[in-house]
């Protein structure tokens, strides 16, 4: 597979995009809706969590488009909300889901859309209205315009129905967290459902999975475009550039998080993104990328060196990081903690530092955790505590970084629980330095040298 990849991106990059990893074939859009709707899966996981629920109505906000003016400068520029998207598989700004569980009757799911203004959409395109449209692209047979007390109606119609609570979204950055306050304040029994849906996130469906291999495929042909064209002299802003253009490329919506991409003394750095340095020859310049798809990210790092040869130093560095998270994945199964795989990579490099790092082992270098979960946030929702099960989506990102000698080295793969295992999903980006010094090597064998 990996072959297929490279051959593609060293002839010039049209291949690349018709390679099986990432297939470009246009996905039809649908006015004011995003993407199809798988139906049934979103069918599916409204019914899980009504299920969890018992009895009570559950009412989720979409998104609100950003304040033109005063936070942004374009007001199509919309990301959904985690949660509401999770339920509907849409992108319309301004909806709300309502939904009522019911232990004794039947479960009712209601979609509410704001009417199209025809007005508005001169600015920002076709929305998705209440009506026909809507229901056949969304599988909710009950959809009805939005109006401003109409979500207070029926919360208070869904509680009497359901005899139960009152579930909402309730976290910080809520933008509808007056309405929450004034339901909270008003006497009614008014519960966080969170808790619950970041349990249903964590571990993946068909639909999540699938977001997830594109999102980690286009990011490994972005990081693989980049290894091919890092070169002392280039800036990092430069090798950004040729990795986010691959990302978009390959229909990435937008980014997961903005791009990491620091050489010699940024290497060593952690979060490290004002990429403004150029690079030179005999350092390593580490690259932390994620591309979103379909509301979902990847978050994948390589460490390259800029001249396409890693010294002896570099490399022996480097094998240890490699090896620490080779032996991690392997302990990767079901059953196992975020925490006991962390234990594992502090006692494999322990054990296997030699005197490369002095007195002491490599430990001391590695100044951050191991893992985070993965989904729709690059750190994604979930408790650190939970034991891994088949469907949860995790990074495996060992590090080790020596300020003194400018030598940063991180690798980041982004892992799937299996029912016996793990799936390295991010596999398509070269990883040992033996592939990693051939692919650059290669590619500076058919690149014109010094051009930045
Ligand atoms: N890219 C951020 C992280 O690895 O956590
Ligand atoms: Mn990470
Ligand atoms: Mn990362």
């Amino acid at each position: 597979m990996r072959r297929f990849v490279l051959l593609g991106f060293l002839l010039g990059g049209p291949l690349a995009a018709q390679s099986p990893t990432v297939p470009v074939a246009p996905v039809p859009e649908l006015p004011g809706a995003g993407r199809p709707v798988d139906i049934d899966a979103y069918r599916a996981r409204r019914a899980r969590l009504m299920e969890r629920v018992g009895s009570g109505v559950i009412v989720v906000p979409a998104a609100h488009p950003r304040d033109l003016e005063a936070e942004v400068l374009q007001d199509n520029h919309f990301r959904q909300d985690d949660y509401f998207f999770y339920l509907t598989g849409i992108e319309t700004p301004n909806a709300w889901l309502v939904l009522v569980a019911s232990m004794d009757g039947e479960d009712e799911v209601t979609l509410y859309l704001p009417r199209r203004e025809r007005g508005m959409e001169q600015w920002t395109g076709r929305g998705l209205g209440p009506g026909e449209d809507a229901v056949r692209l969304t599988g909710i047979q009950r959809v009805l315009p939005y109006a401003p007390d109409s979500i207070d109606r029926a919360a208070a119609r869904g509680r009497r129905r359901s005899g139960g609570p009152l579930y909402t979204v309730m976290y910080v950055a809520n933008r509808d967290n007056d309405r929450i306050r004034r339901w909270a304040s008003s006497g009614q029994d008014v519960r966080n459902i969170v808790p619950l849906l970041d349990s249903l996130r964590t571990i993946k469906d068909e639909v999540g999975i699938a977001a997830l291999r594109r999102a980690v495929a286009i990011t490994a042909e972005g990081v693989t475009a980049g290894m091919s064209a890092a070169h002392p002299g280039m800036y990092e802003y430069q090798l950004e550039a040729v990795i986010e253009a691959r990302f978009r490329h390959l229909g990435a919506d937008r980014l997961g998080f903005p791009s990491i991409v620091g050489s010699g003394p940024n290497s060593t750095v952690l979060h490290y993104d004002m990429n403004r340095r150029q690079m030179q020859a005999g350092e390593l310049v580490v690259v932390d990328v994620g591309a979103e798809y379909a509301q979902h990210t990847a978050d994948v790092t390589r460490t390259l060196p800029v001249s396409g040869r890693f010294t002896e130093r570099q490399r022996a560095i480097y094998d240890l990081v490699l090896a620490t998270q080779e032996a991690v994945i392997e302990a990767v199964k079901p059953g196992v903690t975020i925490g006991e795989l962390g234990s594992v990579a502090r006692r494999y490099m322990a054990d296997h530092s030699g005197n490369l790092c002095g007195e002491g082992d490599c430990g001391r270098y590695f100044v951050h955790g191991l893992s985070h979960w993965l989904g729709m946030r690059v750190h994604d929702v979930g408790d650190y505590r939970m034991v891994l099960e088949p469907g949860m989506v995790l990074t495996i990102e060992p590090g080790i970084y020596l300020p003194e000698e400018n030598l940063g080295v991180r690798i980041e793969d982004d892992v799937l629980v299996t029912q016996t295992g793990a799936e390295i999903l991010s596999a398509g980006a070269p990883r040992t330095t033996t592939e990693i010094e051939r692919l650059m090597q290669l590619a500076e064998g058919s690149q014109p040298t010094g051009g930045n």
